[in-house]
């Protein structure tokens, strides 16, 4: 046995499960896989003594007492091996607790062999979910229809592809699957099919998303649903969750563009994000409903995810009666990250050739307000080229 040898202990009652994963290590020299045939409420030490690289626990984490068996595991192994869970049970709550307890990964049944050993190289790799290796995921909710959060979630992704210090591989997910307009945007041919996998998302592996991709000029890739306007579409969680799992294990960054209406899988999706942006205006009922929705966000997902609130087509309305900064700091509080410039004639010619706001004019004031919420480290405006929004709010600040 090769040194380099990885040793992994799998803890599995289903027999179909263990063979299926003998099966896939049994060619590899990098991996061996060795078996306990117990649920995991009957472990008594053989993982400590095990003295294994990694360990996959198959239970149910819906299961009060196996996620207490889980949790007991993992104080005792005191992070000596990390620990990747399977578990047939998928629910917010368990994503939750499996968050917590810093489980290295979590994969949902039913699985490929394919996934179960791309995580395990990941994990043994120390690459788990927790690592800031792993892919970061923004994800970008509008506060009402039309704010801007689909111009501003592509630019996002753009400014990330581009960047040298977020890692190069960049994916959109468009989640509007009634609506969505991503593709349409950059002028590509929305191509994810969820009709083939609506039913059996397990078919859904690297080749078959391969497929579904769209793929801008610029390597940026788009996951997006073709419109169909008379269609009501709905799907399950296990597609969404599928879908996201799969695109988070072979991007740098996930870039979402979330609907307005609230769908069962929403709650999965916010606590998978590393960042989460609200989009939304400078109107009264427009931060009124942002409020709402972030006091909707505490409720579902705690405070796992903090909710950054992005005004568009922010204004200084110094001389009239409008909305001002004062009144969005007042409201938003420190959810406020930032205004964008408002900026008709960038944003529709982009719109309307189908190109990235850059491609139009790489300094935008929109483009430059983006970078300083999104990249600060990068911010190419730096301190001496400010735009005009930086000039209006220090200008107020005099004023005040
Ligand atoms: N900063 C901005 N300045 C001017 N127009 C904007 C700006 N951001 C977005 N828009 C325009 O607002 C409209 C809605 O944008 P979109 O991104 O589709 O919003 P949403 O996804 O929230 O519905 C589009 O016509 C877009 O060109
Ligand atoms: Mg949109």
């Amino acid at each position: 046995m090769a040194n380099s040898t990885k040793r992994i202990v799998l803890v599995s009652t289903d027999k179909t499960f263990v063979q299926d994963s003998k099966a896939a290590f049994a060619s590899s020299d990098l991996i061996r896989l060795a078996t306990v045939d117990k649920n995991v409420v009957e472990l008594r030490g053989e993982i400590q003594e095990a003295d294994c690289d990694a360990v996959i626990i198959d239970m149910d984490a819906a299961k009060l007492e196996e996620i207490e068996a889980l949790q007991r595991i993992t104080r005792r192994l005191e992070g000596r091996a990390p620990i990747l869970v399977v578990t047939q049970e998928f629910n917010a709550a368990a994503v939750r607790i499996l968050v917590q307890l810093q489980v290295a990964d979590f994969l949902v049944k039913p699985l490929t062999t394919a996934d179960l050993v791309r995580s395990c190289l990941r994990v043994l790799q120390g690459k788990g979910r927790e690592q800031n290796s792993e892919s970061q995921i923004y994800t970008f909710m509008p506060a009402a229809g039309g704010v801007g959060c689909t111009t501003l979630a592509l630019q996002t992704a753009f400014q990330l592809h581009h960047s040298v210090t977020r890692g190069a591989s960049t994916c959109v997910v468009d989640l509007n699957f009634q609506q969505g307009a991503c593709a349409e945007y950059l002028d590509l041919e929305p191509r994810f099919d969820i009709t083939e996998i609506e039913n059996q998302p397990e078919r859904l592996d690297r080749q078959l998303l391969d497929v579904m991709l769209s793929k801008h000029a610029s390597g940026l890739c788009v996951l997006a649903a073709p419109t169909r306007p008379s269609e009501m579409r709905s799907f399950n969680a296990d597609v969404v969750v599928r879908m996201l799992d799969l695109v988070s294990a072979y991007f740098d960054n996930v870039v979402i563009d979330m609907p307005r209406t609230w769908f069962p899988w929403t709650e999965t999706v916010l606590l998978g994000s590393n960042k989460l942006y609200i989009v939304t205006e400078m109107t009264v009922p427009c931060l009124r409903h942002t409020q709402r929705l972030i006091q909707a966000i505490y409720e579902t997902v705690g405070k796992e995810v903090k909710p950054n609130v992005i005004v568009n087509r922010f204004e200084q309305r110094m001389f009239d009666n409008g909305v001002k900064q004062a009144d969005v700091e007042e409201i938003l509080g420190d959810h406020f990250v930032g205004g964008i410039s408002n900026n008709y004639r960038l944003v529709r010619e982009a719109v309307d050739r189908g190109v990235p706001l850059h491609e139009v004019d790489a300094n935008a004031n929109v483009i430059n307000d983006l970078k300083r919420i999104i990249l600060p480290e990068e911010d190419v405006a730096g301190p001496k080229k400010r735009s005009f929004l930086d000039l209006g709010r220090s200008l107020w600040r005099k004023s005040a």
